[in-house]
């Protein structure tokens, strides 16, 4: 009789112990959204009615992937209605580089309560099929947000892409422009990685690093190898010129953004008039990655996918100094034209 009353008096504690944790648990947990949910200063101009001074707690809930059907296109119209939801266009969008970090910043950009990504690659401006569809077409795949916070899309191929910069003007002549470079051979570098990963993955053989990036004949850089053309920054950018003031144009440093994340990101925030709200909290290094990963509360985190941030195959030291010498005066030009200075070799 006891022992049973023992037995029950432990299943009690059990229980009332679980909910005490339970609700320690969910406590943190509000008091890490709360700390997020503090007034956001006036979002400037563009970006929509001043004195929208705070984000509602449903968007930070939108955020962390609650109502992530929402995000899919999959809420219903009774849902959009309530929750007062629009599929806006890019007020910014990441044209490039490919290979820069363009995945991490969109996702760390995504951070921002006042900012909602589009996860895929829409390629509208560059892809002439889907750019025969019409800006409605663009529009509807957009996510759905709440009508203070932006939209932001990334397409790498847009910025090497000749058509891309007149189309993207006539849908927007205003619209904020975000380039992440990194050092130009490693860029290459890690280009040619991702497509040697391709031809593994369907058992084919492929070119060594050197024999595409050198010509044979000239033994000099091949400037027909695309990977080596689109780390020619300035030459794209150029064409770019063409339609947008350089005020625009906002370069992101792409090796700091792996080592350092905060200061670039703040840097963005700045540059789209968004109040300071990503913070270190939401950075955190992952040792076993190698790279930061995100932290949106103190359930919701993740690390960028493994297809970001492979190991780069070893090259030939004089192959890589002849590209650094070939890249040096086109990265000069970059840097006079952007007002942004790398130390690149
Ligand atoms: P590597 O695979 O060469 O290391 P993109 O998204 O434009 O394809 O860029 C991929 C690059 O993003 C990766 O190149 C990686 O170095 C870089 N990167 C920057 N921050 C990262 C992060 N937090 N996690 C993973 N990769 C990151």
């Amino acid at each position: 009789m006891l022992f049973k009353q023992q037995v029950l008096l432990r299943q009690k504690l059990f229980v009332l112990g679980s909910l005490a944790i339970g609700s320690l648990l969910y406590l943190v947990a509000r008091v890490g959204s709360l700390d997020r949910l503090q007034p956001l200063c006036p979002i400037d101009g563009r970006f929509g009615p001043r004195g929208q001074d705070e984000i509602p707690l449903r968007a930070l809930q939108f955020k962390r992937g609650l109502l992530h059907e929402f995000r899919k296109g999959n809420a219903t119209k009774e849902q959009i209605r309530l929750h007062n939801l629009v599929q806006q266009l890019p007020k910014a969008i990441i044209i490039g580089v490919r290979k820069g970090g363009t995945r991490a910043l969109l996702e760390m950009l995504n951070l921002h309560p006042a900012v909602v990504k589009a996860s895929q690659e829409i390629h509208f401006f560059d892809n002439d099929e889907n750019y025969a569809k019409g800006i409605e077409w663009y529009r509807k795949k957009m996510p759905f947000s709440y009508p203070h916070q932006i939209t932001i899309e990334k397409s790498p191929a847009y910025f090497i892409t000749e058509e891309v910069p007149e189309r993207i003007y006539k849908m927007n002549s205003s619209i904020k422009l975000l380039i992440i470079v990194r050092e130009p051979t490693t860029r290459a570098i890690s280009d040619y990685t991702q497509v040697l990963e391709g031809k593994e993955r369907k058992n084919k053989t492929y070119y060594k690093f050197e024999k595409l990036a050198i010509d044979p004949n000239t033994c000099e850089v091949n400037t027909k190898y695309k990977a080596v053309r689109t780390s020619i920054y300035t030459k794209h950018l150029e064409r770019w010129l063409k339609y947008f003031p350089i005020e625009q144009f906002h370069i992101v440093d792409g090796d700091r953004l792996i080592t350092e994340p905060l200061p670039e990101l703040q840097l963005v925030e700045k540059f789209l008039n968004l109040p300071p709200r990503i913070s270190q909290y939401n950075l955190y290094f992952n040792a076993t990655r190698g790279f930061y990963c995100l932290r949106f509360n103190i359930v919701f985190n993740k690390c960028l996918a493994g297809s970001k941030g492979r190991i780069h195959p070893e090259v030939d030291t004089s192959v890589i100094t002849k590209l650094r010498k070939f890249f040096h005066p086109f990265n000069q030009k970059f840097y006079q034209i952007t007002g942004r200075t790398f130390n690149w070799p």
